[in-house]
Parts: structure tokens; C-alpha cells; sequence
């Protein structure tokens, strides 16, 4: 790795670090979902609730690289504040609140308690599971399977490895098969949501929320199932769904733009006006990267894990540049620009939005902490 783009990744760590720091100050104990403006606090819809661990977790991130004893003091007091979260029954979104906070919390101090947390989340999201259709379902209704649910999946896998239930592996494993027999398609693009018969588990037809159209490929989607399976096949090594992520890669890397920061769905009309048209989606490529670094170390193939590694270097180096990262912005409380959460509902479009703040540190921290 060269020396002058460790040193650019961790100037932006360490911006990322004064800006996490500043909304602390700000606003204690509030957890951002996306900017307004720049600005966090606002009085924008959340549409739902599935964000605090992305910026408890950034805390984490930051301890790990620094060893600083006050990102450990804030990165706990932020994670307890989301313990009582495990029982929730009303998001399948467990996976992103406690993977990035308990799951590294109790990796540094081997505290049962901690893992007994991780364990009850994911217990709590395996009660999703619709026995009929073989998948965990979203929060909008029953009927409906979710991209998004393959990055909160690798709870259950690990409370299973942790408990030896093999009750919960089975929905883990038939949930991963589901989502990648119904939405991810022979090119590796992915449908954002799917939908079902609830009473026969009949698979009716794919849809959308956030994409552009039911058969169009939503930029961050297609990144949730990159990452997602990667993830599942690390606690799994079940070889079928390191195949489901190469194949999500090779569509991501094929229909990248030259800059290398996808618009916010692969489908986009660039001659239609915003935020349909050309829009960027930052936090698609900070997801991706970091699903990329992790993806190059698992494929066999060690062509596609230079592929792999040298795109995910490209992707961060453009996040990293003002164009993207808030550095030279005055005012603007995030720290990457032009994310967006929901076109349709127009929030956070081109905007800061909390999980790209976290996956483009995690990412970062992965190249410049483990030498990824
Ligand atoms: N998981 C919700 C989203 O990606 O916006």
C-alpha cells in the first residue's frame, strides 16, 4: 500500500472522527439517520427505525484504530443505549444495530453478558421467518423479503454457532436460499423486494421501494447482497453463497461509472431530471467497498481478488475526494455527500446518511488497521 493514500484515508478518519465527535457534543445521545441540508437534526420521517448501530459502531471503529479510552467510553455508553433493541419485533434490521456494537464490545472483553445480547437479537430476528415462503420477513408487511435483511441474516448464523441450535441455522441457511433464488438474478443484479402468497409461500413477482422500478437494480440493494452474502459465508463457509456475492460483484464492477460511485440505481434514466436522473449514492460505494476488501480475501480466484481489491481501493479513493467527503464543506455535519436514503419519499436525497458514515470508515479502518 502506498504511503500517500494511507495518509489521505486517514486524514479522513480523522475528519470522520472530529465529525462523530462534534454531533456528540451537539446533540448527546442522539442517533442520526440522515442529513437535512447537511444538518442532522431535523424533522424528516425516519420510515423506520435501523440506524443506531451504524453510529455507535463508527465509535467502535474509531477505538480499534486509535485505542482512544474516550471512543471506548462513548462507543459503550451509545451501545447500551441500544441494548433494549433486542427484543424488538418491528424492524429486521437487528443485524445492523448489534454486529457493529455488541459483537465488536464483546470481541475486546469476552464478556458473556455482551454476547448473551447478540445471541437474544438473534433469536428475536429469526421469529421473522415465514415458515410458507422460506424467508425472514421485512418490516413492511409478511408477504414481503427484503435485499436488505442478507446484511442482518449473519446474527442468526452466529447466535446458532454460538448456541448450537440448529433450529435457527435452518432458517439462516433457508432465508440466504430464499433471497438468492427470488431476488438475485443470473446477471447478479438484485430485485429490492420480493412478494409472496403468505398462506402457499407462492413467489408472485419482485418490487421495489427504494429502486427506480421492480426490475430495475437499486445501486445499494445490489450492495446489501454483495456484502450480506459475503458475510454469510464467512460464518457459514458454505461455498454456494460466496458464488451469490462474486456474482453480485461481477455486475457491480461491470456497471460501475468511470468515477466509480454508482448512481443511485443501475437503471437510472441519466437524460431524466433529479433526483430520478443522475444521482449519486455514496453510501452504495462505501457499502460495497467494504464488502469488496473482505470478498477479496475469501474468492479462490486470485485474478478476481486483485479485481476486487484494486475496485474497492478506487472506490474509496473518489469517496475520499471533496467532491464526497465533507472536508472542505463548512457547516455540513456529516462526513460523506451525496448518499441518499428514499428517492420516492424524498428523504435524504443527496444528503449524509448514517450507514454510509459507517461503512466508508469501516472500510477505511479495514485498509489501514489490518492492512486489507
Ligand atoms: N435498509 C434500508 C436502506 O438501505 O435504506
Amino acid at each position: 500500500m502506498e504511503n500517500a493514500r494511507l495518509a489521505r484515508y486517514e486524514q479522513a478518519l480523522q475528519f470522520a472522527e472530529r465529525q462523530v465527535a462534534a454531533e456528540t457534543e451537539r446533540d448527546p445521545d442522539y442517533f442520526p439517520i440522515y442529513t437535512t441540508g447537511g444538518k442532522w437534526r431535523h424533522e424528516g420521517e425516519l420510515w423506520t427505525d435501523w440506524t443506531g448501530g451504524f453510529f455507535a459502531g463508527m465509535m467502535w471503529q474509531f477505538h480499534r484504530r486509535t485505542k482512544d479510552p474516550v471512543w471506548r467510553q462513548r462507543a459503550e455508553h451509545y451501545s447500551k443505549l441500544l441494548e433494549h433493541r433486542k427484543l424488538d419485533r418491528n424492524v429486521h434490521d437487528l443485524g445492523f444495530i448489534f454486529l457493529n456494537t455488541y459483537l465488536p464490545w464483546f470481541q475486546l472483553t469476552h464478556d458473556p453478558a455482551l454476547n448473551e445480547v447478540l445471541i437474544t437479537a438473534g433469536r428475536t430476528l429469526a421469529g421473522r421467518f415465514v415458515e410458507s415462503g422460506q424467508y425472514l420477513r421485512s418490516f413492511v408487511s409478511v408477504d414481503s423479503l427484503f435485499i436488505d435483511i442478507m446484511m442482518n441474516v449473519p446474527i442468526i448464523f452466529y447466535a446458532a454457532k454460538q448456541t448450537g441450535d440448529q433450529q435457527l441455522w435452518q432458517i439462516a441457511v433457508a432465508h440466504c436460499r430464499t433471497t438468492r433464488d427470488r431476488l438475485v438474478r443470473p446477471d447478479g443484479s438484485t430485485a429490492h423486494e420480493g412478494l409472496f402468497h403468505v398462506e402457499t409461500g407462492e413467489f408472485l413477482r419482485e418490487s421495489t421501494h427504494q429502486g427506480r422500478s421492480a426490475d430495475s437494480a437499486w445501486a445499494r440493494g445490489l450492495a446489501w447482497s454483495l456484502y450480506g452474502f459475503s458475510k454469510v459465508y464467512a460464518l457459514s463457509e458454505m461455498e454456494e453463497f460466496l458464488s451469490v456475492s462474486e456474482r453480485n460483484a461481477a455486475y457491480w464492477i461491470s456497471h460501475l461509472p468511470e468515477d466509480r460511485v454508482p448512481y443511485w440505481d443501475f437503471h437510472a434514466d441519466l437524460s431524466e431530471p433529479l433526483p430520478w436522473g443522475p444521482q449519486k449514492e455514496s453510501s452504495a460505494a462505501a457499502i460495497a467497498a467494504s464488502g469488496l476488501l473482505d470478498l477479496a480475501q475469501q474468492t479462490k480466484v486470485p485474478e478476481k481478488a486483485a479485481l476486487y481489491r484494486r475496485t474497492a481501493l478506487e472506490m474509496l479513493d473518489a469517496l475520499c475526494d471533496p467532491e464526497y467527503l465533507a472536508i472542505d464543506t463548512p457547516g455540513w455535519e456529516g462526513i460523506l455527500k451525496h448518499g441518499v436514503y428514499h428517492t420516492k419519499k424524498g428523504l435524504g436525497v443527496d444528503e449524509s446518511v448514517m450507514w454510509g458514515e459507517y461503512f466508508f470508515v469501516e472500510a477505511l479502518t479495514k485498509v489501514v488497521v489490518d492492512g486489507k
